[in-house]
């Protein structure tokens, strides 16, 4: 069975991630080992808050859970309270509670256990996996399956004319990862990812699908918020849902199109901040660094996160579990 860590800045899209891998970890598809957090949308601390509130919302409060580092490695933190809420999830509030910062304590666990199932997914910034390499380089040099969110290549940034936002928080982080990584990263950059759209009716799709969980009763306020950044950006009345698409794109869950390239990322300059350049012809003279995840197929992606809400629908389904499903809403 594969075994997942995530490390995840939620953020709306990330905690749809968190929803889709707590499905497949009731269904019994994956081992969710740890859940940590950067700092990006919201502060790290902040993000753990918000990522126990959705598992917990999604039946799943025995996940060993952390803060990771509280900023980029060079530059100052920036967060994005205007795309995803004041908090992070958007019109919703998740109740504050005690966060554990023993983040690298958690991953140097799951790789001792053994890494040919371990599979890291990075929905953040990449701060944490860059301390991580320079903290524990033995346990990250036996790190073999790494998928992130970032970049975008050739195309249109989000944050800068030419940077994603992954990438432009701490690009220290992800050129430090790019340079060391153990084994090629999987990228899902803005080019595949902006294709991941979920509107008011795929959203409805979702919740009438997930039914009693608690989750439900949350995602509207929470995709609401999400809806309106993307509508004022001139996207629409929707949403890109990036982290989700990444998350099942580490799985493997869908059909993709992807090519081996060696990817960087400038730091340094004040216009180029974040920019990631993927180079497929060998001007760099260095090794394949990563797998860029170009297309999928991103019917299947609707219908396995529908999927997965019916796991979670089914796992609070039965009257014992209608109790926990009560008893979750009352606690929170
Ligand atoms: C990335 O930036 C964040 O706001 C999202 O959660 C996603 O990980 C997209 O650029
Ligand atoms: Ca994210």
């Amino acid at each position: 069975m594969k075994r997942v860590i995530i490390d995840c800045d939620p953020g709306i899209d990330d905690s749809l991630a968190l929803i889709y891998l707590a499905a497949l970890h009731h269904e019994g598809a994956i081992e969710l080992e740890a859940v940590t957090t950067s700092a990006g949308n919201v502060g790290a601390e902040q993000c753990a808050i918000n990522a126990a509130w959705v598992l917990a919302q999604c039946g799943l409060r025995t996940v060993s859970l952390a803060a990771g580092l509280p900023g980029p490695l060079v530059y100052s933190l920036t967060t994005t309270p205007e795309t995803h809420g004041p908090t992070g999830v958007g019109y919703a509030t998740a109740p504050d509670r005690h966060v554990e910062h023993d983040w690298d304590a958690l991953w140097c666990d799951a790789i001792e256990r053994s890494t040919e199932d371990l599979h890291l997914i990075v929905t953040g910034p990449l701060t944490n996996l860059a301390a991580f390499a320079q903290l524990h380089p033995g346990h990250f040099a036996r790190l073999r399956h790494i998928t992130v969110m970032g970049g975008a290549f050739f195309y249109p940034g989000n944050t800068t004319p030419s940077a994603e936002w992954n990438f432009w928080v701490d690009p220290h982080a992800a050129a430090e990862v790019f340079s060391r990584t153990p084994v090629p990263v999987t990228v899902c950059s803005l080019g595949l990812t902006e294709q991941m759209v979920i509107d008011p009716a795929a959203l409805r799709r979702c919740v009438d699908t997930l039914g009693p969980a608690p989750i439900a009763a949350e995602l509207g306020e929470m995709m609401r918020f999400y809806f309106e950044f993307h509508d004022e950006m001139g996207e629409g009345y929707l949403a890109q849902v990036h982290d989700l698409l990444t998350a099942q794109v580490a799985l493997g869950a869908l059909r993709v199109d992807a090519h081996a390239a060696t990817v960087d990322v400038e730091a340094d300059s004040e216009l180029m901040r974040g920019t990631s350049v993927e180079d497929t012809r060998g001007f760099f003279e260095r090794e394949a660094n990563a797998v860029v995840v170009t297309g999928a197929d991103i019917e299947q992606a609707h219908r396995e996160f529908l999927r997965a809400c019916e796991v979670h629908a089914k796992f609070f389904g039965g009257s014992r579990d209608l109790e926990r499903a009560r008893d979750a809403r009352a606690e929170d």
